[in-house]
């Protein structure tokens, strides 16, 4: 059977509205179906407006059964970001986390179940590595949720490889993601967070279109070249060609985990010293204590998306600091 029509959970958000470019771009249809708690609509009406093509938008909730039932007959795949987020927010409210992303993703997988649709890309994490044991991490590095986010990550992770040995007719891609950033190039879309950002990349934009004074270094004590955290940043746009790439090659691989980074680990000070470099604006910043939960290190080893998926990263960080920005001083107030 060939794909058609995509469902998309969670499209309006920051990943799902860049994926949703890619699809329509490669004329599939799209079904966005998302209860808007952190998106608004007006990013998918941008996706329209950049693609020239229409979406077709269903609010819900996937824990809604009926209503998920009505929204996906007819569709050929599901592209699953539905979820929260935010690591700190689920160690206060851990049953809000199991409630949405775990329930919500059996939700969806019953109805997708009864309506004989088993075709999934999951968005995973890699915040599932927990504290690496060796770099860069590979797909058999062992995961250790260490916080209840990452733990709904994992129970989704395990529903899907129950589910895949039960029935083999069941095509599933877990790809797990590092660290997003950037924005499309037209600078209409783009991350939108609510309130404080608790990430590096919105935080240093915020700062740089003055809605933020300075920015706290988390820590400059860290076992790294200069001492603060090092990451792997990559180009949400990358990372949305990543979905596509996984779309077209579901059942040539089994319900394989997959990185989606670029191998390659900047610290949270050379993000900072490429910012200013890309946007001419200067970042002033301040050091303080380390950030509970943070781990010193964390960089893919890309090599298995490769591989199975004839994917990799191709945008720098230098495009990832311009595109950040372009998207920042255009839209200050995000939406
Ligand atoms: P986002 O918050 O921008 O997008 C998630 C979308 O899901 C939002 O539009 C939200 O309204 C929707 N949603 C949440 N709960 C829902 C529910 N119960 N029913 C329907 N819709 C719901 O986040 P994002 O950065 O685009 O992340 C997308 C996915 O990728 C998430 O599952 C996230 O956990 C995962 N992920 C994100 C990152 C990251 O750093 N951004 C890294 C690794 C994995
Ligand atoms: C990056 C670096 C911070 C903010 C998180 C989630 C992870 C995944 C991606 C979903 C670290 C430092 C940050 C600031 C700082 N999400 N920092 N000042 O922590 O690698 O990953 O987002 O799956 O699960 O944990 O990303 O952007 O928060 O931090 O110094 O104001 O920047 O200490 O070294 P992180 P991040």
């Amino acid at each position: 059977m060939s794909i058609k029509t995509i469902f998309v959970t969670g499209g309006a958000g920051y990943i799902g509205s860049h994926t949703c470019i890619e699809l329509l771009q490669a004329n599939y249809n799209v079904i966005v179906y998302d209860n808007l708690a952190n998106s608004k609509l007006e990013s998918l009406r941008r996706v329209e407006q950049i693609t020239g093509k229409s979406i077709t938008f269903i609010k819900g909730d996937i824990r809604d059964k009926d209503a998920l039932k009505n929204a996906m007959t007819g569709c050929d795949a599901v592209i699953h970001f539905a979820g929260l987020k935010a690591v700190g927010e689920s160690v206060e409210k851990p049953l809000l986390y199991y409630d949405n992303n775990v329930l919500g993703s059996l939700c969806l997988f019953h109805v997708m179940q009864e309506l004989l649709i088993k075709n999934i890309v999951f968005s995973s994490s890699a915040t599932m590595y927990g504290d690496p044991e060796f770099l860069p991490l590979t797909e058999v590095h062992r995961c250790e949720a260490t916080n209840p986010y990452g733990e709904t990550k994992l129970a989704i992770e395990m529903m899907l490889r129950a589910l895949y040995n039960s029935d083999k007719d069941w095509q599933i891609a877990l790809l797990r993601y590092f660290n997003p950033v950037g924005a499309h190039e037209s600078g209409l879309i783009g991350e939108d967070p609510s309130g404080i950002p608790n990430n590096l990349m919105p935080f240093i934009t915020q700062v740089a279109v003055g809605k933020r004074k300075q920015l706290a270094v988390f820590g400059n004590d860290y076992q790294t070249p200069d001492g603060t955290g090092v990451r792997d940043y990559i180009h949400v746009v990358d990372l949305a060609k990543g979905h596509l790439k996984a779309l077209e090659a579901l059942g040539r691989f089994e319900c394989d985990a997959i990185n989606l980074g670029t191998g390659k680990g900047y610290s949270v000070l050379e993000l900072v010293g490429a910012f200013e470099q890309a946007s001419g604006q200067s970042i002033p910043y301040i050091i303080q204590d380390r950030r509970p939960g943070d781990i010193s290190e964390c960089y893919a080893d890309p090599r298995k998306a490769k591989d199975l998926l004839g994917w990799e990263a191709e945008l720098s960080l230098n495009k990832m600091c311009v595109d950040s920005w372009r998207w920042q001083k255009h839209n200050p107030d995000g939406y």
